[in-house]
């Protein structure tokens, strides 16, 4: 049996929303809190993993030994994964990244007029962080997340294909009191060929159980 231990290889895991500017005091953002991808850095950090954890604006401390880049955009939060790529052994995207941004950011505070139509604010989409990842020349092992709120499994295998993921983390965020902004979760882990279900729990305990069922691939996969 191949020792399976994650000391010596380095996570990169992206974490919170992003915020997308609309002028110097307003943006476009979303109700993640940071908690799973918080919980995911704090439990390969305890399995003995170099954890990089790049995170949008939360109100969460940072898990103790893990390295934390702070980003606000989408497109900042490509740039500072992408400098971490060399050393990048698991990619875990767990961020609630904005799929657009606004166009073009206003330089000064759009103004109330009166009499004027209100503003029409152009988007343009974001990159997709995850899939350029999971594209990349020598891309680590990627885990993708998947929130759905109807057709679960059809979804988020769809994702795990489009994106070439090894694997997705896919929750039911139809349920009330789980998932977004919650301490707790359920959810289903899927591969190419296996699907784990993991009833509902501490995001604490789900993210010890993912870097388990990560850890089964990725030492089953990788080591000759
Ligand atoms: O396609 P969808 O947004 O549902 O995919 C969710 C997964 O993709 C999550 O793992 C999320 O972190 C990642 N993602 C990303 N960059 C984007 C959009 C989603 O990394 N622009």
């Amino acid at each position: 049996k191949t020792p399976q231990t994650w000391q010596g290889k380095t996570f990169v895991i992206t974490a919170g929303p992003t915020r997308e500017a609309i002028d110097p005091v307003r943006y476009i953002s979303n109700h993640s809190s940071g908690k799973m991808g918080y919980a995911l850095a704090e439990a390969a950090a305890h399995a003995g993993a170099n954890v990089i954890l790049v995170s949008g604006p939360t109100q969460l401390a940072t898990p103790a030994g893990v390295q934390r880049i702070d980003v606000e955009t989408a497109e900042q939060m490509l740039n500072a994964v992408q400098q971490q790529l060399q050393q990048c052994d698991v990619f875990i995207g767990c961020a609630a990244v904005s799929d657009y941004r606004i166009a073009e950011i206003a330089s000064q505070k759009i103004k109330k007029e009166q009499n004027d139509e209100p503003p029409q604010l152009k988007l343009v989409q974001n990159p997709d962080i995850l899939q350029q990842v999971a594209s990349s020349e020598k891309p680590p092992f990627t885990v993708g997340f998947a929130a759905e709120t109807e057709n679960l499994k059809a979804n988020a295998l769809r994702k795990l294909e489009r994106k070439q993921l090894k694997m997705i983390v896919a929750n039911d965020v139809s349920q009330t009191g789980l998932g977004f902004n919650s301490d707790s979760n359920n959810a289903i882990i899927f591969s190419q060929d296996s699907e784990q279900s993991l009833p509902t729990m501490s995001k604490h305990d789900m993210a010890v159980a993912i870097i388990d069922a990560i850890a089964k691939r990725y030492f089953d996969n990788t080591t000759p």
